[in-house]
Order: structure tokens, then C-alpha cells, then sequence
């Protein structure tokens, strides 16, 4: 079974990209065939600053290798470094009608918070629908956000081989884990658009004081309080053991319990968790050739498969392919 997820090199990676899908990402590669990417191509949708461009691509590399990232196990690479994914989002969108791509959500959100409604964000899905299947992936692992992408793919795959009448295209299934939205200080969905994120790799003073801004209610310490109600919470019990959970809604139905106080504890776990990779992701910045190596090498992997698929893509399409 193949795995391939991407994460865009569009700002710093947060809890959310971490709880939703690098987490999987990361739990999937020790059993798994893996392919993960830097989607820097779909990144120029948002980042339109060279300098700023490299440095978030290296970003997204440091966060995967610190959290733990074999490199020699999942191929790690940079979506541009395969650039056939453009040939083939090509050819997807001459078997694809526009009415797929108007009905996008994330194209719709992305409007609405002013992202600029170019061509390139109303052809995403189909570029991801590439990346997806130019590698014959069987699993997809994102956040729930990423879902609708999956389906447009499964459709794009079905219309690329009923256009041709062979099974060119395999069909890849998405998978989602229990923290498929994980919310942000404000209470919406956690995201780089909306500003409401806690950061994966903050100072633990910064991490801290966000944690500590995260949005609740005005019910006074001594009064019971509904665990399911909370934002608190909800990122709390992604990142407590099932036990601490347990006992940690126990104390919020029978009050007396401060939000003050499970805040703390939040911040106490995000240091437990991401303190060493902090220390690694350091070691490693400064060991540029180290991630370089890993990136090459895994888009050596990559587009090994890669051509294979384009090979019998443009064969089915009457595409010549000059062998040399
Ligand atoms: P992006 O940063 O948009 O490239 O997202 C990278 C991955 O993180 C995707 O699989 C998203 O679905 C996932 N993700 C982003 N924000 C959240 C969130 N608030 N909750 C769960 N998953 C998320
Ligand atoms: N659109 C994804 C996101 O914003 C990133 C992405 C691009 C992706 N290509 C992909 C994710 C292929 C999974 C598979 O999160």
C-alpha cells in the first residue's frame, strides 16, 4: 500500500497540520510505503516572495525530519523537484468539467478571506488530483478540510479512464484520524489564513501565551462545565492520554476546575511533546546538507514512479513519449 500527503510551504506549520495529518504522517511511515511532499507549487497561490518562498520550503523539511521523519524510510521531497505532476494536472483538466472545480470549498473560503481568485486557486484541486495520482497512491492522510480534494480526485481519476477506456488512474481513498479539525485559539478552524494558531516550533513563552489567549466562556471556576463545549478541551484531549482525558472532563462536569488551570496543563503537554524536536530542528538547521541530501534523494524516489505513470498516461492518451 502507498501513502502520499502534502503540506504547502505557506507559512509556519501549527498544531492543527500536526494533530490532523503530520502525526499520521509520521505514525503511517514506519509501516508503510510513504511519499511526502513540500507543496511549493500550490504554495505560490498564497507566497509570492522568493526569499520568503526557499525559507518556508526548508521549514516544512526541518519540521518533518525534527518530528521525527526517517528519510530513508518515506521519501521526502519537494513537489517541484517531480515537475511531470504539471503535465498531468494538464491533462486532468481536459477530461474535467469546470463545474467540479466552482463547487471547491476551499476555493470558496479562500475568496472569502481574500486570497486573490487566480486561475492557478481555481485549478488547485487539479494539481493536487495529480500529486495524488502520479504516484498510483492507494491512501491519502489529511485533515477534514482536504476531504472534498480526495473525492475530486476519485472523480478525476474515474473521467480520465472512461475518457480512454482503460484503467490508467487508480483511484486513492483519504484517510482522516480523530483530530480531523482541530480548532484554534478562537475557536474556529485552526488555520495560517485566520491567524488563530498555536505554532508547532514557538519559544515555550510564545507557545504558552497563546495557549493561554485560547477563547473560552465566562462560567466562574466553581460551576460545572461541559468538557464538549470547550476549545480548551478539544485540543487537550488530542494530545492527553485516553486516562487524563477521562479524568480531566470528570473534573469539568463536576466543577471547581478553572479554565486557567487546564490551560497550564495544555501548555505543560505541548512542551512535553515538541520540546525535543525543538532541540533536534535546531541540530538539524544547522546541518543544511543533511536536509538537502534527504530531499534529493527522495525525489529520485519519487519521480522514479513518477515517469513510470506519466509513461502510461500520455501511451493512453496517444501522447509520444521520445525515450533516451
Ligand atoms: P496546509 O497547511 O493547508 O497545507 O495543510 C496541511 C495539512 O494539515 C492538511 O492535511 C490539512 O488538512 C491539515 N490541517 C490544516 N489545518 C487543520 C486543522 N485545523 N485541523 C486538522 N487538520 C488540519
Ligand atoms: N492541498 C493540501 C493542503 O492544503 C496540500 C496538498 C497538495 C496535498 N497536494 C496534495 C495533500 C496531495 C495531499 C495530497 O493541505
Amino acid at each position: 500500500m502507498r501513502v502520499l500527503s502534502g503540506i504547502q510551504s505557506s507559512g509556519k506549520l501549527h498544531l492543527g497540520n500536526y494533530l490532523g495529518a503530520l502525526k499520521q504522517h509520521i505514525e503511517l511511515h514506519r509501516d508503510h510505503e510513504c511519499f511526502y511532499f513540500i507543496a511549493n507549487y500550490h504554495a505560490l497561490t498564497t507566497v509570492q516572495d522568493a526569499d520568503r518562498q526557499r525559507e518556508l520550503t526548508r521549514d516544512v523539511a526541518l519540521d518533518y525530519l525534527a518530528l521525527g521523519l526517517d528519510p530513508n524510510k518515506a521519501a521526502l521531497f519537494r513537489q517541484t523537484d517531480v515537475p511531470e505532476v504539471c503535465e498531468l494536472a494538464w491533462i486532468l483538466s481536459t477530461v474535467t468539467g469546470r463545474g467540479l472545480l466552482e463547487r471547491a470549498h476551499s476555493y470558496k473560503d479562500k475568496i472569502a478571506k481574500g486570497v486573490a481568485p487566480s486561475m492557478g486557486l481555481m485549478s488547485y484541486p487539479l494539481l493536487m488530483a495529480a500529486d495524488i495520482l502520479i504516484y498510483d497512491s492507494d491512501l491519502v492522510p489529511v485533515g477534514k478540510d482536504q476531504v472534498q480534494h480526495i473525492e475530486m480526485t476519485q472523480d478525476m481519476a474515474g473521467y480520465f479512464n472512461n475518457a480512454y477506456g482503460v484503467e490508467v488512474l487508480k483511484r486513492p481513498e483519504a484517510r482522516l484520524n480523530q483530530a480531523y479539525t482541530v480548532p484554534g485559539i478562537d475557536g474556529q478552524k485552526m488555520s495560517k489564513t485566520y491567524g488563530n494558531t498555536v505554532d508547532l516550533f514557538d519559544t515555550p513563552k510564545k507557545a504558552r501565551k497563546r495557549i493561554m489567549a485560547i477563547k473560552t466562556d465566562s462560567t466562574p471556576v466553581e460551576d460545572p462545565k461541559d468538557p464538549d463545549a470547550c476549545n480548551v478541551f478539544a485540543i487537550l484531549r488530542l494530545m492527553a492520554s485516553p486516562e487524563e482525558t477521562e479524568e480531566m472532563a470528570a473534573a469539568y462536569r463536576g466543577g471547581g476546575l478553572g479554565y486557567g488551570t487546564v490551560k497550564k496543563r495544555l501548555a505543560e503537554l505541548y512542551e512535553e511533546q515538541f520540546g525535543a524536536a525543538r532541540e533536534r530542528r535546531a541540530q538539524l538547521e544547522a546541518d543544511s546538507d543533511y536536509v538537502e541530501d534527504a530531499l534529493i534523494d527522495g525525489a529520485k524516489r519519487a519521480r522514479a514512479v513518477a515517469t513510470k505513470v506519466m509513461a502510461r498516461v500520455r501511451d493512453a492518451c496517444g501522447l509520444v513519449t521520445v525515450r533516451s
